[in-house]
């Protein structure tokens, strides 16, 4: 599999992941995860889909019987295999879920959405692995609403989050870690997206004045 870019970054800051990702989020991601799965009702089988390190396995492996993590850096999975938890790990691409039709009752994306090369593809992916009623939660990095919060919050990104980013990486890649936050289809625009693709509901809620998002969409 040739690696694309949005995995190449975490293949290299693997063993450091969960560390560097609470030391950017000043060590609020803990909050910004459990309000992600907190009204998560729980079931059969979940799909953590971009799973990286595992760091949500704990928390989902309380709600459901199966817990299945998908990403496609081998570096991320090991780091996550360390964990020594009941979970199916696999390697594999969002584009392309090695999953049957309707096989899971969940599925969770946290901070994954926005590597992935085609957002669209991935939904769809996402439709076609959940059961039918089944729920998809998804947690992504936002831009505030709020125009003085908005010009703070993208400051910190490229005079702090960017130069950090560079010490650890090349160029296109820290280039993708700024890009993808201004590209990606926030609020409105992705509940559009999932309506679009045939998913019955979805909304939004804005975390912390919207630096991060959740989105819940049912199938
Ligand atoms: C910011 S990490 C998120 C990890 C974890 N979900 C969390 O909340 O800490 C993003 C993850 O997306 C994975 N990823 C990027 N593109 C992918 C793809 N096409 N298929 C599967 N995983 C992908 C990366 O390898 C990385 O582990």
């Amino acid at each position: 599999m040739s690696q694309p870019l949005g995995v190449k970054i975490f293949d290299r800051i693997a063993s450091s992941y969960e560390f560097t990702a609470k030391f950017l989020s000043f060590g609020i991601m803990p909050y910004w995860q459990a309000k992600l799965i907190k009204p998560i009702k729980g079931g059969k089988k979940v799909l953590d889909l971009a799973c990286g390190t595992g760091i949500l396995f704990p928390k989902l492996a309380k709600k459901f019987k199966t817990v299945v993590g998908l990403d496609y850096s081998l570096p991320m999975l090991k780091e996550a295999k360390k964990k020594r938890l009941k979970t199916y790990l696999v390697r594999g691409d969002a584009l392309q879920l090695p999953f049957r039709n309707e096989s899971f009752d969940t599925v969770v994306v946290s901070l994954g959405l926005r590597h992935f090369d085609s957002i669209d593809n991935a939904l769809s992916e996402i439709k076609r692995v959940l059961k039918p009623g089944g729920e998809l939660h998804i947690l992504e990095v936002g831009i505030p609403q709020n125009p003085l919060l908005e010009k703070l919050f993208l400051t910190f990104l490229k005079k702090v989050i960017l130069p950090l980013g560079r010490l650890r990486a090349k160029e296109d890649v820290y280039n993708h870690l700024f890009g993808s936050v201004i590209s990606f289809p926030h609020r409105e625009k992705l509940v559009s997206k999932l309506l679009h693709l045939g998913f019955s509901e979805a909304n939004y809620e804005p975390v912390m004045g919207g630096i991060v998002y959740i989105y819940r969409a049912r199938r």
